[in-house]
């Protein structure tokens, strides 16, 4: 005990910093330079990490033991295991669960002649070793104390292999970067209706046909009636992973200390079970169903017995169930699931999924398993023991903690990495709007203001790279780092020790050695950033003044009313993405139409809006653009009269309408029309000099 007192003292003291607090990431607690006792430290050296190190592990099962060995190996030291510490030259690993309270912490305490590691877990000790890892591969190892542990106990990354399947090669090279990062938990979403990904043998269609398409893009497939082939029919697309497999990613990731988590979509995200069983579809069976029929018993059977050979496989406590999105109209409309509701008492179709949840529940946990749900199965009552993992944003994880459920946090405004993370015609076709590095990383699963009682049920947090637009693995990899290395920092490291200006030169480390070991990620360094315009406020002659809108047909639309009347007149410019509460969004059928009021009469030189495209959500630039003038409000003069052709395309666009000349008014009317393709105009500025 009195070893570990010094430890925590040595932690605790106060002198120089090392330079290894920009070295290593997620950024440790603390790091401190030299060896110290009270306030006397002997100044940091560097440790010699090229001498073949004398190894010695204790308190590990051997299992741990060779785990450990094998991290090692990985961060680059040469070693001989020794059974006893040696007196120099040792690296020597000692598990003791009582060196800390914090799980999964450990302290690594360098000499000039050899190293102590002492963790409270074979998994803490795994982390120090990360630590290590990216000391030497910084080439800068200082004597010294580092304290570390993790401030979420779940650090996770959900990889989408339905939309398109990916190589067992794939899945475990994004596991060694997880590891390195002390990630621990990655979720595979294992079915959705592009694909079925899991060898079921009591279903073998669901691999033999769910898991192929011939369209081998995901938007194709989507846009091209979302059918499925047998396996080996002629150009089909697809694939599935045997259980031999999953076994061997499952012993892969656990030497890495990462648990899978295996996701089975029930009741929605269905469609490719029931094209391949519609016996399972409502009684009135629709042709297209994407949401299981709750009133069949064959559907829980199904389900049981597919979660069976899911537990046989995946040794992870909990099991994540899905239950996002489900449309439950079809439920309304079938006998099956209408006697079910009749039968249980179930007032509406949002309960009658809770029964399902809460079923499927009840098996999980009789077989000594938790479920893990998207936020949604909150909607009808939650399962009694059930984990939800927030997405649409972060009520849902709130709710759940305050009724003292466990959530794990991914609000889709930070941790949906299929978002464009730099300017957006920079970057490959994507879902949602802009999702750079800082934005990720900014996010806090459990700010201070969060109550102490909720905070403590928040367990973690997770990106999420879903795989619609995704075909090709190095622009998943593109997409997955480094968004990936904020979210871990956001999951280890304490809120006191984060700071973007300094993580970001240590993400554009990481990245750099990714893309040298032959990884893709994006390429930090050279980053665009935000939409120029967006980057300081303007003044122009309209700024701060009253702005009329001709309602209801071109009034904004609420949820895209950023900062509601002011808005087209606040001297800001909008971002690269429309949900910045910076651009305003219009979808009556005239479009845009409002009257800006200058409060006196002026020399104008010009009147100029911009807008942006953005045709996967159905965001357009207008086809025509008028401007009128006016001295008295009542009499208006035309300017200008813009067309615009429009073209449909891939990339998001942004293009300014606008005229130049001279005029006197004090009125201006700005006219955007909306073209034939339905949708949004957004625009953020009416701006005039
Ligand atoms: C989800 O993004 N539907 C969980
Ligand atoms: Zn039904």
């Amino acid at each position: 005990m009195r070893f570990i007192t010094l430890l925590l003292a040595l932690a605790l003291g106060t002198m120089s910093l090392s330079a290894q607090e920009n070295i290593i990431t997620p950024a440790p607690v603390r790091v401190q330079g030299g060896i110290c006792v009270d306030d006397y430290c002997a100044p940091a050296e560097p440790f010699d990490f090229r001498q073949t190190l004398n190894l010695n592990i204790s308190g590990a099962e051997s299992a741990d033991a060779e785990r450990l060995e094998a991290a090692v190996s990985a961060a680059g030291l040469n070693f001989k295991r020794v059974k006893r510490h040696a007196k120099s030259g040792f690296l020597s690993i000692n598990i003791f669960s009582e060196c800390m309270e914090q799980e999964d912490g450990y302290v690594i305490l360098t000499y000039p002649y050899g190293v102590d590691i002492t963790a409270k877990s074979a998994a803490g000790a795994f982390y120090a070793l990360q630590s290590v890892r990216q000391m030497v591969e910084a080439g800068d190892w200082q004597t010294g104390v580092i304290l570390d542990y993790p401030r979420f106990g779940y650090r996770g990354v959900l990889i989408d292999v339905s939309r398109h399947f990916r190589s067992m090669d794939f899945l475990k090279r994004q596991i060694d970067m997880m590891a390195r990062l002390k990630m621990n938990r990655l979720h595979l979403h294992l079915t959705d209706a592009a694909g079925w990904r899991m060898e079921i043998d009591s279903y073998p269609r669901l691999t033999s046909y769910a898991a192929w398409r011939t369209p081998a893009t995901w938007k194709e497939w989507w846009q091209g009636g979302r059918q499925h082939v047998d396996e080996g029919t002629e150009g089909a697309y697809g694939g599935y992973y045997t259980k031999e497999e999953l076994r061997d990613l499952v012993a892969y990731a656990a030497d890495r200390y990462i648990t899978i988590i295996p996701e089975i979509e029930m009741p929605g995200h269905s469609d490719e079970v029931l094209a391949t069983y519609p016996e399972l579809k409502c009684t009135h069976s629709p042709e297209f169903q994407g949401e299981l029929c709750i009133g069949k018993e064959a559907t829980f059977e199904m389900m049981q017995a597919i979660l069976d050979e899911v537990i046989e496989v995946f040794p992870s406590e909990y099991i994540h169930i899905g239950g996002d999105e489900a449309s439950k109209d079809n439920w309304k409309l079938c006998e099956d699931c209408q006697r079910r509701m009749r039968e249980e008492g179930l007032e509406s179709v949002e309960e009658l999924q809770s029964y399902m949840i809460e079923r499927m529940e009840r098996y999980l946990n009789e077989r000594g398993r938790q479920i893990i749900g998207w936020d949604e199965i909150l909607q009808g009552g939650l399962a009694p023991n059930a984990t939800v993992m927030s997405w649409r944003g972060e009520e849902g994880g709130i709710a759940a903690a305050e009724a003292g459920h466990d959530a794990i946090m991914s609000p889709h405004a930070y941790c949906y990495i299929d978002a464009p993370q730099d300017a957006p015609y920079s970057q490959p076709e994507s879902i949602g709007g802009y999702l750079p590095l800082e934005k990720v990383y900014s996010y806090d699963p459990a700010p201070e203001t969060m109550d102490k009682k909720v905070a403590r049920h928040i367990t973690g947090v997770q990106a999420n790279l879903w795989a619609e637009y995704i075909v090709e693995d190095s622009h998943y990899e593109h997409m997955l780092w480094p968004r990936a290395i904020a979210v871990a920092e956001i999951g280890w490291s304490a809120r006191q020790n984060m700071n973007f200006e300094d993580f970001r030169p240590r993400a554009v480390k990481i990245v750099d050695r990714m893309i040298e070991e032959g990884y893709t990620p994006f390429d930090l360094k050279n980053e665009i950033g935000n939409r120029p315009e967006s980057k300081s406020d303007i003044e122009h002659l309209a700024r701060g003044k009253k702005v009329t809108y001709i309602y209801p047909s071109f009034y904004y639309y609420p949820k895209y009313g950023a900062e509601g009347d002011i808005t087209l007149t606040d001297g800001k410019r909008g971002t690269w993405t429309y949900a910045d509460n910076r651009w305003q969004g219009f979808l009556g059928r005239g479009g845009v139409d409002v009257i800006i009021d200058l409060d006196e009469i002026q020399t104008i030189h010009s009147i100029s809006a911009d807008f942006m495209q953005i045709c996967g959500p159905g965001v357009f630039m207008p086809c025509l653009v008028e401007i009128a003038v006016s001295a008295d409000g009542e009499n208006y003069t035309k300017i200008a009269d813009i067309e615009h052709e429009i073209v449909v395309d891939e990339l998001p666009s942004f293009k300014s309408f606008g005229w130049k000349g001279e005029t006197e008014a004090r009125y201006i009317r700005y006219k955007a029309h909306r073209s034939r393709y339905s949708g949004f105009l957004f625009v953020d500025e009416i701006i005039v000099r």
